[in-house]
Order: C-alpha cells, then sequence, then structure tokens
C-alpha cells in the first residue's frame, strides 16, 4: 500500500492500523532547534481523542505519544529540541475491539471503503476498517504539532459550524465558545440545538455529516507557489485527504460562483506600512497560488458516518445479497473529532510552504 506520505520539505508519513499494536508518524524535514517535548503533542492530541464526550466514539484510547527520534536534550540546549533527523512519534493502540467486527467480516458497509479496499488489495483488514480507520488522523494531529512548533507566528485554528442541517449563526460566533462545548462550536446556542440532534440520530441507529471551518491568521503575504504548487491547491488537497471529507472551499468557494465582479473583489488601501489592508477576504487568504497575507479559511463538508445500526442493503464478499448493521463505537458525527485533524492538515501544509519559501527566496 503506497501514499502514505506527504509534503515537500516537511515530509509525513503516517503509519499503523486502528486494530493492529500502535500507529504514528515519521516527520522528515524539520529544522533543528525547535522547542519539543511529548507533552507538547499530547495537548493536540487530546482534542482529537475519542471517548471525551457522548457525542463522539465511546473507544477509550489515551492516545499517549512517545517521541522515539529525533529530539536531544542537554545542559546547554534549555529544554529539549529537535535535531533536524526524523522525528518518529507512536501512539499505542490499547482499546481494540476486533470481535465486534466479526459480524461484518465478510459484507461490505455502504459508503465505507471496505469494499474498495478488498477491489485494490483482493483482502482487507476489517478490524476496525485497517488503514482506512480515521485512527490513522491521530498520526496527523501528532504530525501537526510539531508544524505548530515551527509556525510560531501563525494561529490555526478550526469550528465546527454546521451538523446536520443546523447550521451556525455567524452574528453569533465567539472562539472562546469553541472550548466551552463538545462539538467546537461557536455559537452557544446552536451547541444546545446539537445536543438534541445528536441524540436523536443515535436511538435512530443513524449519523449526520458537518461542515468544519478552518482559519489561519499570521501567515504572511508570499507563501506557496503558482501553477502546480498552488498554496490554495495543496490545501485543497490535503484538506481532501482526510477521512469523510467530501468536498473543500477555500474563502467564498462555491458562492463566488453566484457573486459580481463588484461583490468579489477584495478591494485594497494602503496600510500604514505601506502594505495593502483588504476590505474583504472572498479569496480565502490566497491568490494565484500565494498567500495574501489575510487569514486563510477554508470550509470541509463531512459526510456522515456510514457504519450505522440501522439496517442498509449491500452484498458480500461472493457477491450475495445481503443486509448489514454495523454495531461497535462509532462516531455519529465524525465532523467533530475531524476539526482537530482539519487544522493539523492546514499546519502541516503551511509549515512545509514556510519552508520551501524560505528555501527559493532566503526570507
Ligand atoms: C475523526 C474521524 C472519525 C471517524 N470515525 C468513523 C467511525 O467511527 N465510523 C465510520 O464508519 N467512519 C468513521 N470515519 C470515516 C471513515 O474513516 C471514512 O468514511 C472511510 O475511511 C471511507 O473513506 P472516505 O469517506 O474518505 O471515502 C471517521 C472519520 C474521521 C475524520
Amino acid at each position: 500500500m503506497s501514499h502514505n506520505t506527504f509534503g515537500h520539505l516537511f515530509r509525513v508519513t503516517t503509519w499503523g492500523e486502528s486494530h493492529g499494536a500502535a500507529l504514528g508518524c515519521v516527520v522528515d524535514g524539520c529544522p533543528p532547534g525547535l522547542p519539543l517535548t511529548a507533552a507538547d503533542i499530547q495537548y493536540w492530541l487530546n482534542r482529537r481523542k475519542p471517548g471525551t464526550s457522548r457525542f463522539v466514539t465511546q473507544r477509550r484510547e489515551a492516545d499517549e505519544v512517545k517521541i522515539l527520534s529525533g529530539v536531544f536534550e542537554d545542559d546547554r540546549t534549555e529544554g529539549q529540541i529537535t535535531t533536524g533527523a526524523p522525528i518518529s512519534l507512536i501512539i499505542e493502540n490499547t482499546d481494540q475491539r476486533s470481535k465486534d467486527y466479526d459480524d461484518i467480516r465478510d459484507l461490505y458497509r455502504p459508503g465505507h471503503a471496505d469494499y474498495t479496499y478488498d477491489a485494490k488489495y483482493g483482502m482487507r483488514d476489517y478490524r476496525g476498517g485497517g488503514r482506512s480507520s480515521a485512527r490513522e488522523t491521530a498520526a496527523r494531529v501528532a504530525a501537526g504539532a510539531v508544524a505548530r512548533r515551527l509556525l510560531t507566528d501563525v494561529t490555526i485554528r478550526a469550528a465546527v459550524v454546521q451538523i446536520g442541517k443546523v447550521a451556525i449563526d455567524r452574528a453569533k460566533w465567539n472562539w472562546d465558545e469553541t472550548e466551552n462545548n463538545p462539538f467546537w462550536c461557536p455559537d452557544a446556542d446552536t451547541a444546545k440545538l446539537w445536543e438534541a440532534l445528536l441524540d436523536d440520530a443515535r436511538k435512530d441507529g443513524n449519523s449526520v455529516g458537518a461542515i468544519v471551518e478552518v482559519e489561519a491568521t499570521g501567515v504572511p503575504a508570499g507563501w506557496g507557489a503558482p501553477i502546480y504548487g498552488k498554496l490554495d491547491a495543496e490545501l485543497a488537497g490535503a484538506l481532501m485527504s482526510i477521512n469523510a471529507v467530501k468536498g473543500v472551499e477555500i474563502g467564498a468557494g462555491f458562492a463566488t460562483a453566484g457573486l459580481t465582479g463588484v461583490e468579489n473583489a477584495d478591494e485594497m488601501r494602503a496600510g500604514a506600512d505601506r502594505k495593502p489592508v483588504f476590505l474583504s477576504n472572498a479569496a480565502g487568504g490566497v491568490i494565484g497560488g500565494i498567500s495574501t497575507g489575510q487569514p486563510i479559511v477554508a470550509r470541509i463538508a463531512i459526510k456522515p458516518t456510514s457504519s450505522i445500526l440501522t439496517p442498509r442493503r449491500t452484498i458480500d464478499r461472493d457477491g450475495q445479497n445481503a443486509e448489514i448493521s454495523t454495531k461497535g463505537r462509532h462516531d455519529p458525527c465524525v465532523g467533530i473529532r475531524g476539526a482537530p485533524v482539519a487544522e493539523a492538515m492546514m499546519a502541516c501544509v503551511l509549515a512545509d510552504a514556510m519552508l520551501r519559501h524560505r528555501g527559493q527566496t532566503g526570507r
């Protein structure tokens, strides 16, 4: 199985399966001298880990990370720092319940990758979905934590802005609120509505989708590249690579098709330092593949969880018609735990862009 690596200068390879012994990543190309401890990484992993509320999977994983390589500390380093060598991170799986999957060993979950993995590889690890499980995204979040060490002047944060058909009221957006409810919701009133919506979905043996918005502020103008290295294209690819993501938009995204040129123009005024002050941000912080200095804004549409209790029609490995009802511990809305993953992918893409910008321009 190839294609487990992404990035150019800041290069991440993830490994491991849902019900294997462990999973992890190797971050190659991280510059030396950055402060980095397991606790720094753990902070971000704790935001993605399962079992934190009744609205996410009840799998109980501590998601405790160990740094196996790429760091060093002595009396001159003022704490543990990166050496420039590959940084290898490991997270053990401790709460697998592979028996939960016995019933669906030979059945394909509609919407999940069971059929396509079988079609491609002629076999699949059905225990938790193996490599297609979003357990893999823990490794992305760990890599994202390393990327954040490079991006000291950049703030990356995500919010869930829609669950099912219920969207937030953007006038009530308060970033602090995302830390006060189990949904990363920036609007306290909408978070209450989502509780009932998700309880109902779970009771009905069903699931719901979501939209996550991720933003990076503090990115200077000039990161990214034209043509085939466009920052928005790389961002879209990275976000689309997250499990269950079916749509990505940057800035005004699909709505730009309905805007006029007058409405879409991000007008500029001269700032005090002779740099532009933009009067709007339909571009989402990227023009011509290069950052404008405005916040970089992306939204991802995440489909409803495929593993649901409600019986669905399917076929088995022998091509016989069958019915499937998926038991086990699944997220009723994968978008919630998808928010920290979206932040991590944004961080990895931006760290890579930063290093390439520095490499090409010396700045
Ligand atoms: C954080 C997160 C958690 C997920 N948890 C589940 C889950 O519990 N059950 C499930 O069926 N899918 C879950 N998914 C989605 C599947 O991993 C995904 O749908 C599957 O790999 C097929 O790939 P695709 O949807 O990207 O095409 C999760 C996705 C994310 C981002």
